[in-house]
Order: structure tokens, then C-alpha cells, then sequence
């Protein structure tokens, strides 16, 4: 049994605490969605089949680095994908992965760009996300998953997984989460917008965006 800090002890209970706000707002439900944050004795994930809505931060699981459990309910059965992220991604330190509508909306739409799937409607979006390739479809769950994810999770901070939703990681569990919210909120947006002639930024305002707000 690894011994638990006062970091990760509020760790777990900030994860327990977004999870909730994420369910109360319909941006997860029933078992869907994990989250995991990286400590520096390894990681913590949160529970399969567990609802976000209700996690008790004692059973989170703690996952050493090569993805063995140390602690707590067994992890989310997407923890190959979350340790993928972490290998790829030397500067994060959590990993935000959601079913939330819209953006599962626009992962199931034919014809969209899968080198980037969203325009640069807002600057938030451009500052939060900025790039978001489309991962090729697989089974939930399924390792190849972990390992298809790998080359353009190395490029860009966030992913939309086809036909299932967005995989985002950050600088912390506060970053990941502000941008899985913004990328949300993106997504309906876009289709709000479907059919209406709209203005996307232009390069010269996302590079003014990327002097002023470098990532
Ligand atoms: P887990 O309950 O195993 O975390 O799976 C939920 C999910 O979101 C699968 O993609």
C-alpha cells in the first residue's frame, strides 16, 4: 500500500469535486467518462463503471507507472489510453475523457476534417484546444486504442475519438478540465451553427491569440 500526501489526498478530492459539477450539468452520465491526474509516485484513475457524480475519493484507484494497481477499485477500463497519454506527453499531469453530447455529436458527423474537426469559431477555443484530429474508431476499451492515440496525442494536447468523444490533457487537472469544457461548448456551437453562413478567426487573430496567450 503506497502511502498517501496531502497533494494527492487533495488530488483525489478535486477529482471527486469536478466530477460531480461535470455529472450536475449533464457533461457526463451514468458510468461514462474517466479521469485521471499523474502524482509523482504515479497516477490515479478514476473507477470503471463508477459515475462521476458520486466518486468517493478513497477509492480511486492509484496506478504505479507501468499502469499496476497500487490502491483503490479497479481503474477505468480506458487506463492503457490515459498511460499512452502520459508516455506521449512529458508536461501532463491530468487526462480528461468524456461522452459529453455535442462533442460526440460532431465525432459521429460524416464530412468533417479529421486533421482538425472544429473551426477557430472563438478565441477561447483557439487558446484552449487550438487543433483537435479525429482518432479512428475502436471498441472502448480495446488497447489498440492505446496505442492508435499515441502520434496525435503527441502533437496536440486534445483528441476526438470517433463516434465516442474528446480526450483532452493539461498542465493540470484545472487545465484539462476548463478545456474539455471550452472544447464542449465548441462543439455546440458548431452545430448551432450548421447551415449559417459563419466567420471564423482569421490567421492573423489566432496568431495575435498565440503572441498574447502562449500555451
Ligand atoms: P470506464 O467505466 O471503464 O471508465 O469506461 C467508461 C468510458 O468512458 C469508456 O470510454
Amino acid at each position: 500500500m503506497s502511502s498517501v500526501t496531502n497533494d494527492e489526498t487533495k488530488l483525489r478530492e478535486r477529482m471527486a469535486e469536478h466530477g460531480k459539477a461535470l455529472f450536475d450539468r449533464g457533461l457526463t452520465f451514468g458510468s461514462a467518462g474517466n479521469i485521471s491526474v499523474r502524482l509523482d509516485d504515479g497516477w490515479l484513475l478514476t473507477p470503471t463503471n463508477s459515475c462521476l457524480g458520486r466518486l468517493d475519493p478513497a477509492r480511486i484507484a492509484k496506478l504505479d507507472d507501468q499502469g499496476k494497481l497500487l490502491s483503490g477499485d479497479p481503474p477505468s477500463k480506458e487506463a492503457f489510453m490515459h498511460r499512452a497519454v502520459y508516455e506521449e506527453r512529458a508536461g501532463a499531469r491530468a487526462v480528461v475523457h468524456l461522452h459529453s453530447t455535442h462533442s460526440v455529436a460532431v465525432s459521429c458527423l460524416e464530412g468533417i476534417d479529421p486533421a482538425n474537426v472544429l473551426p477557430p469559431l472563438t478565441a477561447y477555443y483557439v487558446m484552449k484546444i487550438g487543433t483537435l484530429p479525429l482518432v479512428p474508431y475502436f471498441r472502448p476499451g480495446d488497447p489498440a486504442l492505446g496505442e492508435a492515440i499515441r502520434e496525435y496525442i503527441a502533437k496536440t494536447p486534445a483528441v476526438l475519438l470517433a463516434n465516442h468523444g474528446p480526450v483532452v490533457a493539461g498542465k493540470s487537472l484545472d487545465d484539462a478540465m476548463y478545456a474539455t469544457e471550452e472544447l464542449e461548448e465548441t462543439a455546440k456551437l458548431f452545430l448551432l451553427l450548421q447551415n449559417h453562413r459563419t466567420r471564423p478567426l482569421t490567421p492573423e487573430q489566432i496568431d495575435d491569440l498565440h503572441t498574447h496567450f502562449p500555451s
